[in-house]
């Protein structure tokens, strides 16, 4: 059967890459992002439905919900990003340090929460959540890793919340990953070489890799995964 999957931040990276994955499995897939030209244009290019949606917008999100025919069957928040690479400045000042911690809380984890309060009532049994959060959030000196923590600590909740509807929730935390946007054009060459080296596989992730887990974790053979962080780094953070 024909599921109906959301994913949050689906026209670029991370995002279309499981979009792609979902559909390649006879999938219905809606992508959103804040960019309404981007959204169409990667929608029609990979023949997902494209909506224009900021997941940080409560009256964007419930716009969203109400469109979506009353059921979502796997829901990927995968919007967001380190907005500190993104945004320029906010200086030093209490007030600055004040903005620059609320826009990474803002694009990861008050989207995620957003966006999964209000679909939750449209998630039948045996449905999914799969948060993205990152391996930043193993390194929390930033506001951009403390965000991704709450992503994996909240989720690690909203899995005991669930679990009882028969819905598993799950946080996958990706390493370093090209062919995004993430970085704004800010990564250095040197920076990216100190990246791969730190993995055992001696390369950089794919959004594949992520899109292949994220698959696998809404599918039947990982009805008994909740409440996990799954990372996805090549080793370049080990659980143990
Ligand atoms: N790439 C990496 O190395 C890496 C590593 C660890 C974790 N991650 C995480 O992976 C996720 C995807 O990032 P990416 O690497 O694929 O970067 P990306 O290519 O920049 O994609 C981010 C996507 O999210 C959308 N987006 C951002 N904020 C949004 C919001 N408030 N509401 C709706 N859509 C929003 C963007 O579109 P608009 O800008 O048009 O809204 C875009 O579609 C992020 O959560 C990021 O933190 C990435």
């Amino acid at each position: 059967m024909s599921r109906l999957v959301l994913v949050t931040g689906g026209s670029s990276g991370l995002g279309k890459a499981i979009a792609v994955r979902f559909l390649a499995g006879g999938d219905s897939v809606v992508i959103t992002g804040r960019t309404a030209d981007t959204v169409e244009q990667s929608a029609q290019e990979i023949g997902a439905r494209g909506v224009r949606c900021d997941a940080s917008s409560p009256t964007d999100v419930e716009a969203l919900c109400g469109g979506l025919g009353g059921r979502v069957d796997v829901l990927v928040n995968t919007a967001g990003g380190n907005t500190d690479l993104s945004a320029s400045g906010r200086g030093e000042s209490l007030s600055g340090i004040a903005a620059a911690w609320r826009a990474n809380l803002e694009a990861n984890l008050i989207s995620a929460v957003l966006t999964t309060m209000a679909v939750l009532p449209l998630i039948p049994s045996g449905g999914s959540v799969v948060n993205v959060g990152s391996i930043g959030a193993e390194y929390a000196g930033s506001s951009y890793g403390a965000a991704k923590a709450a992503v994996a600590a909240w989720t690690a909740g909203l899995s005991a919340q669930v679990g009882p509807r028969g819905i598993t929730a799950n946080t996958i935390s990706p390493g370093y990953i090209e062919d995004t946007a993430f970085f704004h054009g800010q990564l250095s060459d040197e920076r990216r070489d100190a990246l791969i080296a730190a993995t055992h596989d001696q390369r950089a992730g794919k959004p594949d890799d992520i899109a292949a887990a994220t698959l696998f974790l809404a599918s039947d053979g990982a009805r008994h995964i909740t409440g996990q962080n799954l990372h996805i780094n090549g080793g370049a953070f080990t659980t143990r």
